[in-house]
């Protein structure tokens, strides 16, 4: 294949949309790093839950600002798995920053602007030489602006709470179909109405609704834009 430019394709969209499914995928079959956005605001959540900045009923933001230098985000590639696992200060939190308790914090603890500025400083830098799919919720708006090809997913709230449930409990979790539905819509609200960076769909974002789309037609459909995105 005449592989020409490298591109940034950014793709936003509401949680549980199977974006990093198919970011993965897009990465993997392009030769392309992969970051998982979200993973870095769980990371920081994570944080701020063990530092007892915060609660279901509390949240010391001044205490989790002051703290931010002390937080060290990295991802690294597990064979056995095949993509990057997350690492807060050395030590892996993969499967701690996934769980539901996690979930309910990271809405608070991304709408910091703090947070979020420090967390795009280090997306851009990795986004320095190209060659990056990236998954998040600002990515086409404000991380990469410039991005060559931004995509912007979509699935109705059901079809994306039974997705995340049933991915919960294959995990062993013990939780409820309502509860994950709850925290689906709950976080959408909060992501889209926030200040700082709200999710919106950028206007040169091309939205994928793949409520009724296999995962292999959704692929194909995707890889093709980015072999054409490269192209142009
Ligand atoms: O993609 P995810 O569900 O793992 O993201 C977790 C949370 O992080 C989500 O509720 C909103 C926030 N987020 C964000 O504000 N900006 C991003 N670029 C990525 C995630």
């Amino acid at each position: 294949m005449s592989h020409t430019n490298k591109i940034i394709v950014a793709i936003d969209g509401f949680s549980s949309t199977g974006k990093s499914t198919v970011a993965k995928q897009l990465a993997s079959k392009l030769g392309y790093i992969y970051v998982d956005t979200g993973a870095m605001y769980r990371m920081v959540a994570l944080y701020a839950f063990d530092q007892g900045c915060i609660s279901p009923d509390t949240f010391d933001v001044e205490k989790l600002i002051t703290l931010l230098p002390k937080i060290t985000l990295n991802f690294v590639f597990n064979e056995k798995a095949g993509f990057a696992e997350a690492y807060l200060n050395g030590v892996n939190v993969e499967s701690r920053i996934r769980t539901l308790e996690i979930s309910n914090y990271v809405s608070r603890v991304s709408s910091i602007s703090e947070v979020r500025s420090k967390l795009v400083d280090i997306q851009q830098k990795l986004g320095q030489d190209k060659g990056l799919v990236m998954d998040g919720r600002d990515i086409g708006t404000v991380v990469f602006p410039e991005a060559e090809l931004k995509l912007f997913m979509n699935a109705s709230a059901a079809t994306r709470a039974q997705r995340r449930y049933d991915e919960l409990l294959a995990k062993g979790e013990s939780v409820t179909y309502e509860a994950i539905l709850e925290n689906v819509t709950s976080r959408d609200a909060q992501d889209t109405s926030r200040k700082d960076s709200p999710l919106v769909k950028a206007k040169d974002a091309i939205e994928i609704d793949n409520s009724d789309l296999t995962r292999e037609a959704q692929f194909e459909l995707i890889y093709d834009l980015a072999l054409k995105a490269m192209q142009a």
